[in-house]
């Protein structure tokens, strides 16, 4: 049985795997640009963020209808039941959808539906966070807040990702400011491929309450003995650093150290299905190459729910506390 944990790093848009969108092209009579899914996997070698999102949008354009996104999130709650998630807070991309003219709505009610049913089908609590894209502009940024206004009673909080290099927190200084005023919660990708400025950025100007990545604090003592002061989460995703060459190998990833500093780090996937592993597979991974021990495994599980955004219900979280806490190794 693997270690209980909550996810908090995990693009709902980046667990379409090959088998699935040859599905759904089929389906909707979207012509993908490769033979099979053989061919499609073996696109998956990327240089840098940028190289990713190429592909990670061309390939949601087969996302079309509200069944396809009930669909996604159903077998990537199935997928992260069975690696030990008990809690997922699940970002989705709405203008990557919205720009192709799916409409909200749409994208919307396919998400809740799946998580309508999560509890009872994987034993997974989900929430949603809705993430404006960086390289777009901040006021398309606000009409997407605007626009989801109907749905603000499944939204937990926004979230900020896509090309992070050369778009600052800055730019969506407003955009926080009202979705603070909406009574979300508030999180951002900073330090995956941009330097630590953007993450006392999005602590100072955006407010918020996670750091996503957050990788490249430690240049920075003075950051991370901030960060630690502040116990500011961090959702670090090793195999994804890996994969997008932010980290050359496994073994020289950072997080023994930012342990050792103290920072309240946690592990997720990011974009499972292109990155190789989904929540327990990270786990894993960072165990063997960087050898963590069991106590260190465990802290990375308890931080991931004190990380969580689970403050309206704190007997499930005491509850999925208190598995981490009686959770065997040898077992
Ligand atoms: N969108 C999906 N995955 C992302 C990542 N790792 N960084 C920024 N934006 C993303
Ligand atoms: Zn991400």
């Amino acid at each position: 049985m693997p270690l209980p944990k909550a996810e908090l790093h995990l693009h709902i848009e980046g667990t379409l795997e090959p088998e699935l969108a040859f599905e759904l092209a089929t389906r909707n009579g979207v012509e993908l640009p490769y033979a099979d899914t053989e061919e499609l996997r073996a696109a998956y070698r990327f240089s840098d963020l940028q190289s990713f999102l190429d592909l990670y949008y061309a390939l949601m354009t087969v996302l079309r209808t509200e069944d396809d996104f009930a669909e996604l999130t159903d077998a990537y709650l199935a997928r992260a039941a069975a690696q030990g998630v008990r809690h997922a807070e699940i970002f989705f991309d709405p203008q990557a959808h919205t720009s192709r003219g799916v409409e909200l709505d749409t994208v919307v009610a396919g998400l809740v539906r799946a998580l309508e049913r999560a509890e009872e089908r994987h034993g997974v609590s989900a929430q949603l966070i809705m993430c404006f894209l960086r390289d777009e502009s901040a006021e398309s940024a606000m009409a997407t807040l605007e626009a989801a206004k109907p749905h603000l009673a499944h939204i937990a909080g926004v979230g900020l990702d896509s090309a992070e290099v050369g778009h600052p927190p800055e730019k969506f200084r407003e955009v926080y400011e009202a979705a603070g005023r909406l009574g979300l919660r508030k999180v951002a990708h900073a330090g995956e491929e941009g330097p630590p400025e953007y993450i006392r950025s999005a602590l100072d100007v955006l407010g918020v309450e996670r750091i996503d990545h957050g990788l490249r604090a430690m240049e920075d003592p003075s950051l991370v003995a901030r960060l630690v002061r502040e116990r500011m989460p961090l959702t670090l995703c090793p195999l994804s650093n890996v994969r997008l060459r932010t980290i050359d190998v496994l073994k020289n990833h950072p997080l023994p150290r930012m342990l050792e500093a103290g920072l309240m780090a946690t592990v997720n996937s990011d974009d499972p299905a292109y990155f190789g592993g989904y929540a327990d597979d990270n786990f894993l991974a960072v165990r063997e190459a960087l050898g963590l021990e069991d106590e260190q495994l465990r802290l990375l599980a308890r931080n991931s729910f004190l990380a969580s955004f689970l403050e309206h219900d704190e007997e499930r979280r005491s509850r999925y506390l208190a598995e981490v806490d009686a959770y065997d190794f040898a077992g």
